[in-house]
Formats: structure tokens, sequence, C-alpha cells
């Protein structure tokens, strides 16, 4: 921590180094400070793409960890740091196990933990797989509010997969004053669109509630398309069915053919780390040999560097980027320390004298 000294000429003078206290954060305190922060997730969001394409920021690739005896599972690790007024390093290690839902378990599970910016030590660990459905619900209603732009606002949503991170994005849209006078749902799992259905209806949206037997209806009904699901390739592959250019939101990253992304215009969160492990757009670099079919970044187009084109479908391809996390998790963390609720570990770190 650094603090400028009163008595001299403004100069920086710094506190001698401490070891920070340990802090472990749970669901229920995520949860208790997230609910009813949505535009301001929102803003969180937006600010930390921006601090991300100017540069301020550490996001190197994130780590698959991958079992040959549980092919459908993974353990992803994104480490990252962040600058500007956050300035926090940290990593979010994330499960994505399909089988847990069958079981009645969420897929995915994650902890996220925040390193001090001067000593490098670990001061919290939080329950992420809540913060890391805030920051990707956030980053879909920010792209849905730029992606629409310049074209009529969308008032027909479809949902296609509509596990937990479908039920988050329909909540951020409806909390940063999205409403909607058509929802379509479809889920390969009837239980799964019968719970989103009954999460809707609870959730006093006025919109008309159509559950599809297949995507194709759904997505000729739908100005903004919400892709959720976890299909591990493409099965979405006719071109037709976007022919009314709607605002797709490809969450799940792996759905749609190349050649629907080469004739739509396509935004992604980061270039490098999007054209990774197979995703769609991997898939159309893969196949075309270059990267000519991407227009760019979200934060390039909310800087007005580049534009989004009318006339065409516009697909957003979030990887899903670790700076998010830490905004996210930082923003929770303060909040937390503000209420006084913070548990810390006593005695946590514990061998501090360097010859005993
Ligand atoms: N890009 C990002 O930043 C980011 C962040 C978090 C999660 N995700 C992705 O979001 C997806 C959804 O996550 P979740 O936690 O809601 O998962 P979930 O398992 O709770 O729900 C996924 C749903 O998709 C359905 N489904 C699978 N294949 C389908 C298909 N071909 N058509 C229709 N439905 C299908 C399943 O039946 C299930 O109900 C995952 O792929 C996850 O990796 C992306």
């Amino acid at each position: 921590m650094t603090t400028i000294d009163p008595t001299s000429n403004g100069s920086a003078i710094s506190d001698p180094l401490s070891v920070p206290p340990f802090a472990v954060i749970s669901g229920g305190q995520v949860s208790g400070v997230l609910r009813g922060q949505e535009k301001e997730i929102v803003e969180l969001v937006e600010a930390t793409y921006r601090l991300h394409g100017a540069g301020d920021s550490v996001n190197p690739p994130s780590y698959f960890l991958r079992f040959p005896d549980r092919p459908s599972s993974r353990i992803i690790a994104l480490p990252a740091s962040i600058g500007g007024d956050v300035g926090v390093d940290g990593l979010k290690w994330v499960s994505s196990f399909p089988e847990n839902v069958a079981a009645g378990i969420p897929r995915a599970s994650a902890v996220l933990i925040l390193n001090d910016h001067d000593t490098g030590y670990p001061f919290a660990c939080l329950e992420a797989s809540i913060i890391s459905a805030a920051r990707t619900a956030g980053s879909a209603a920010l792209a849905a509010d730029w992606l629409s732009r310049g074209r009529p606002r969308p008032t027909r949503v479809g949902f296609v997969g509509v596990g937990l991170i479908a039920r988050y994005i329909h909540t951020f849209l409806a909390e940063t004053g999205w409403s909607f006078d058509e929802i379509g749902v479809h889920d390969l799992s009837a239980g799964s669109a019968n719970g989103f259905r009954g999460y809707l209806e609870q959730s006093g949206t006025a919109g008309r509630i159509t559950v599809h037997d297949g995507a194709e209806e759904l997505i000729r009904s739908s100005d903004l398309v919400v892709f959720a699901t976890v299909a591990a390739q493409p099965h979405v592959h006719d071109v037709s069915w976007l022919a009314h250019n709607p605002v797709v939101l490809h969450v799940s990253l792996r759905d749609l053919a190349p050649q629907i992304l080469l004739a739509s215009t396509n935004v992604v969160d980061d270039v490098d780390h999007c054209l990774k492990a197979n995703t769609s757009p991997h898939l159309a670099e893969q196949l075309t040999g270059n990267r000519d079919f991407l227009l760019g970044t979200l934060d390039e187009v909310m800087a007005g560097r580049v534009s989004v084109p009318a006339g065409r479908p516009v697909i957003f391809s979030p990887f899903g980027l670790g700076v998010l996390d830490l905004a996210v998790g930082k923003y929770v963390y303060d909040k937390v320390v503000a209420s006084g609720g913070l548990h810390v570990i006593d005695d946590f770190f514990h061998e501090l004298r360097r010859h005993g």
C-alpha cells in the first residue's frame, strides 16, 4: 500500500509490507451482495472491458485440465491481474461436470482467490459460481445493449439451453431495462425447459412464454437469441435460420457451425482467447485460415473503433475473461468488508518468521 507523506512535496512513501489477513466469503454472502446489483455489475463489466482493451490488465490463456476417464468434464484455471482502481491479482478455478445436473446438483462449481497487489499473498477465497454467472450475464446484457444499437430493439428473445446461466442472463436483461413480448425456450431436456418456464413465470415477466421442440423455430422467431447449452460441437448449421438478422449471444461458444459465423458479423471479448479450444470462432478460423470474419471486440464496438453493420446477424462469442471474475470478486470483497461481515481465518498464514 502506498501513501502520500503530507510533510513532503507529495512524494510517495511506502508502508512497511505486512501479511494480510485471509478471509473466506461464502456463496450466501456473495449472493447477498450481488442480488439487485445487476446494473452496477453491467457497468463494472463495461469498465473492466475498457481497462482490458486499454492494456491495463494481464490475462494469460485459461488452462484446461481434462480427464481421459471423464471426457465431458473439465476444470479451468483463469489467472489474471487487473490494474486501475481495482488493483488486484488472482485466479478463478472453475469445474464443469455436466453429469452433475442429472444428479440434481449444478454443473459448475468454482472458487476465486484474490492476491494482494503488494505482497502477492492470497487474502480471500470466495465462492465463485455466482460471481462467474453474474459476470457472464453482465457481459451478455452489455453486449445485447451495444450490439442492438442501430437496429430495432429486440422484443422477442429466445433461449437455447436453459440452465443456471440462462436464468442469470434473463435476470440481468430484465433488471437492466429489457422487456420482451415473446420469450422462446428450447432445451434438449424437458425438465430443464419446464424448470426455466417456472422461473420465468415467477419472475413476473409480461412476455408470452413458448417452449419449442427444436432450435429452428425458436431462432426464426427471436430477434435476440441466447445460447447457453453445453454442446461440445455445432448443432446449428443452416444459415437461413438467421435470415432475419438477429442479435445472438453465443455464450456457450460451440453451438454454431462456422458457416453461420461466416455469414454474420462477429464480435468477441478477446480475440486470442476466443480463437481456442474448438469454439465456433476457432472452427471458422481453421476453415478459412484467417480471422477476417471477426469485426473486433466488444470494447472496440463500445469505443466506436468499429461499427456493427445492419442487415446481417451479429454474434457475440465471449470466451469469458478472468479479469471480469477479479473485478466482480473484488467488488464483493469490498462490500463484505464495508458491511463488517468478513470472516477471517485466524492463523491461516502461520510460518511467518524466516528463520523461525
Ligand atoms: N462464455 C462464458 O463466459 C461462459 C461463462 C459461464 C458459462 N458458460 C457456458 O454456459 C453454458 C451453460 O452453463 P450452465 O451452467 O447454465 O449449464 P447447465 O448444465 O446448467 O445448462 C445447460 C443446458 O443446456 C442444455 N443443452 C445441452 N445441449 C443442448 C442443445 N444442443 N440444445 C438445447 N439445449 C441443450 C442442457 O440440457 C442443459 O439444460 C456452458 O456451456 C458453460 O460453459 C460460458
